[in-house]
């Protein structure tokens, strides 16, 4: 298995408050990882870090066995221009999708390809095209983003990270701001994803996603992860009290026996 993403004691702290409290993790290629956890408890702030939209207080992060910045006097030091380059090897999809309002879907999904990456606009527009089609929203590439569903909304933005070759893709609770009949089609087409072979790391509330297409979940309480392991042994048959009664707060949630 290739390692695309290992975070070995990471910290963060926002002045005195200690978010992070030393995290281990590693995502291997093609592997989806599911974050779960009660609100507060670091989620966000850990994926911002894999991608230094936050910069830890301490610790490590490494892609594609390639470390992050360098060592100077015991801590990490970056820079700039590596953290942009680093970004977008890294796709990030968010609650709230910020499509840009005055460009067309199409548009929105070449943005970043021909100002970032430097594409020519007909290879940017080719790419566009792909990756709408992958999230099954060809039709929509002229329309407007005022004019779609917030579920689709939601799939031109995973369309616009794919768009951009990533190693690796975070979800950050992506569905959480959906009308509850517009939900399934997102998580969907991540399933689809994770099932082309896609590394993941996505942060849901939605445990049955989790079950069903996490190869491995992992429990953050109060900055440091509590449980991990396969879904079916950590859902079902969770070892502390703490991610019982986070379970039992998803009551609706029923796994399957
Ligand atoms: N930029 C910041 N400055 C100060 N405190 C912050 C900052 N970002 C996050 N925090 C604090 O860090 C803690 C963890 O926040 P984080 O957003 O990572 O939690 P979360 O697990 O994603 O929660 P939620 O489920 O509500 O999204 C919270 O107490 C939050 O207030
Ligand atoms: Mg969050």
């Amino acid at each position: 298995m290739t390692e695309i993403v290992r975070i070995e004691n990471l910290h963060k702290s926002f002045g005195p408050l200690e978010v992070l409290k030393g995290i281990d993790l590693t995502v291997d290629s093609g592997e989806t990882v599911v974050l779960l956890g009660s609100s507060g408890s670091g989620k966000s702030t850990l994926l911002r870090c894999v991608n230094f939209m936050e910069t830890p207080s301490e610790g490590q992060v490494s892609l594609h066995g390639e470390l992050v910045g360098s060592e100077n006097n015991g801590g990490m030091q970056y820079r700039e221009r590596e953290l942009c380059k680093l970004r977008t090897r890294i796709g990030m999809v968010f609650q709230h999708f910020n499509l840009f309002p005055h460009m067309t879907v199409l548009g929105n999904v070449m943005e970043g390809q021909v100002t970032v990456l430097g594409r020519s606009k007909p290879e940017a527009e080719d790419k566009a095209r792909q990756q709408l089609e992958r999230v099954g929203l060809a039709d929509k590439a002229e329309e407007y983003p005022a004019r779609l569903s917030g579920g689709q909304k939601q799939r031109v933005a995973i369309a616009r990270a794919l768009a951009m070759d990533p190693d690796v893709m975070l979800f950050d609770e992506v569905t959480s701001a959906l009308d509850p009949e517009l939900v399934g089609e997102v998580l969907k087409t991540m399933r689809q994803l994770a099932e082309e072979g896609m590394t993941m790391l996505v942060v849901t509330h939605e445990l049955g996603f989790a079950y069903h297409v996490a190869n491995r979940v992992l429990f953050l309480h109060e900055g440091t992860i509590l449980e991990q392991g396969e879904p079916q042994k950590v859902l079902k048959d969770p070892e502390t009290t703490r991610m019982r009664e986070f379970l039992e707060g998803h009551s609706l949630f029923k796994l399957p026996d």
